[in-house]
């Protein structure tokens, strides 16, 4: 039978050194709180029970760390008073009995599930603490995993360790798996006679060992051990996120041109066969059908750009933009809670907000939809394979028949039937000769002005 597992989340640190008015398990990582990565790694490792440890700003917290399906149940840890004592404000979870108990804390986003499955497994083998430690060449401020003979003796704190374990390099990475069965009675044995004052959960693997049991150290990489303390270590975090990510998605068929300098979202999509210029920024909610080019400078978010279409450069795609297959969105132009359909061209300078372009339809460079009266948004529809002149205002609610043809600088404030010719603005006059006879008037002006001043 398939073993049961509970994932401790421990969330109730201050965040002094993050300096924020927000605890720092809440900061964005790829645009989603930290917190929220760490729950999606238990997802990935199947495990579905997890009981969060929060402190300050819990009720944001907790809610952050609802993603997904996992069922997230929340414990106030109400002094800090160690990551033993922190583990212990879950109590009542882990009374409810489970086979595996996995301690992971919130601040390590780049965890994956990998090291959590070699972890379980490694207690399904009989061992009774696992704990995932790495290689590191800075290992200050990290506690020291003493390794003797393939059992892990001891896991010493940096403040309470000899400068022979100092020098170290193989590291506690926070990570813990502990038998379901022995977890309580192993908890209230720590004390916290040590340098902090603190109960360390790093005190059972003593305790375990003590008692006759087995503590082991799996090696996992430092990457997805990274530890977030300050706004500093939140920039790398990004940094190796979006290296991570870049790499998986070119895997899977996607080219970037300059990959360092395009940015992604935790839940961008881009299809096979997807290009991405450089300099492009992804914010959360896009999906990128394949065939499609995102060029230079875009910025895109909450779009879904189907197959073939082109964006950019220089575009800006806001929630709710819907480009179909093989349309184009050029430069300089803001598309918004808008469909545009296959084949349609929104070339040049336009904004587009609040609208539907029918297929084949061309937007002039300069368009505007004036969705926004000052108080309400209204919906411009506009039809397949129209023809919108440049420079044209579409003032909402209006819409525009299939077919139509709209005069450039119109203001469009009626609807246009299918197949009209709309003249949205005054007709030109033409008065022949006329230019001279002007002139000279202007002329006789600006002497008769002259002569005044220089009578005064
Ligand atoms: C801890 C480990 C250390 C390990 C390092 C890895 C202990 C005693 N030390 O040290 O061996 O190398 O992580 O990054 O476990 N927390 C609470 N309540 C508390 C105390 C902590 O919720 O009372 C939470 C924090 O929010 C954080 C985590 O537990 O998410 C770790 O606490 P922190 O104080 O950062 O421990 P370190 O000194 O980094
Ligand atoms: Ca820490």
């Amino acid at each position: 039978m398939e073993r049961t597992c509970l994932a401790i989340i421990l969330a109730a640190g201050e965040s002094t050194r993050m300096k924020s008015a927000l605890s720092k398990v809440l900061h964005p990582v790829a645009g989603r709180p930290m917190i929220a990565h760490v729950v999606d790694a238990l997802a990935s490792a199947s495990i579905s029970d997890v009981a969060l440890v929060v402190g300050r700003d819990a009720d944001a917290v907790s809610a952050a760390a609802s993603t997904g399906t996992a069922k997230v149940f929340s414990f106030l840890q109400k002094e800090r008073l160690g990551t033993a004592h922190a583990v212990l404000a879950a109590r009542e979870a882990i009374e409810k009995g489970y086979d595996d108990v996995l301690v992971i804390f919130g601040d390590t986003p780049l965890i994956t599930g990998a090291p959590l499955k070699a972890a379980r497994e490694r207690l399904a083998e009989g061992n009774d603490v696992v704990v995932i430690g790495f290689e590191t060449a800075d290992p200050t401020g990290y506690g020291r995993l003493i390794v003797k003979d393939g059992e892990l003796f001891a896991i010493r704190e940096h403040k309470d360790a000899s400068e022979e374990e100092r020098r170290i390099t193989y590291c506690n990475g926070g990570l813990m798996a502990i038998s379901g069965a022995k977890a309580l009675d192993l908890l209230g044995r720590v004390g916290n006679a040590n340098a902090k004052g603190e109960y360390y959960l790093t005190d059972l693997v003593e305790i375990v060992r003590s008692l006759g049991g087995r503590a082991i150290a799996v090696e996992a990489r430092e990457e997805e051990l990274t530890g977030c303390n300050t706004r500093a270590e939140l920039a790398s975090i990004e940094r190796l996120w979006q290296q991570r990510r870049r790499q998986e998605l070119m895997l899977a068929g996607v080219s970037m041109i300059a990959p360092e300098t395009v940015f992604l979202a935790w839940d961008t999509e881009l299809a096979q066969d997807v290009l991405v210029e450089p300099n492009v920024v992804f914010g959360p909610g896009v999906r990128v059908e394949s065939g499609a080019v995102i060029h230079a400078f875009s910025h895109v978010e909450g779009a879904h750009v189907r197959a073939g279409a082109t964006v950019g450069p220089f575009a800006r795609l806001r929630p709710g933009a819907d480009l179909g297959p093989k349309s184009k969105v050029g430069n300089f132009c803001e598309v918004k809670k808008a469909e545009i359909g296959a084949g349609a061209k929104v070339n040049h300078l336009t904004y587009i907000g609040d609208a539907f372009v029918g297929a084949g339809s061309n937007i002039g460079a300069g368009t505007i939809t004036c969705n926004y009266d000052g108080v309400n948004k209204h919906l411009t529809r506009i039809g397949e394979n129209t023809f919108i002149g440049s420079n044209s205002s579409l003032v909402a609610p209006v819409a525009i028949g299939d077919g139509a043809l709209v005069a450039s600088g119109s203001v469009i404030t009626e609807n246009v039937p299918a197949d009209a010719v709309a003249f949205g603005r005054a007709r030109q006059e033409i008065k022949p000769g006329r230019a001279p006879i002007l002139r000279e008037r202007y002329e006789a002006e600006k002497a008769a002005r002259k002569k005044v001043k220089a009578a005064e």
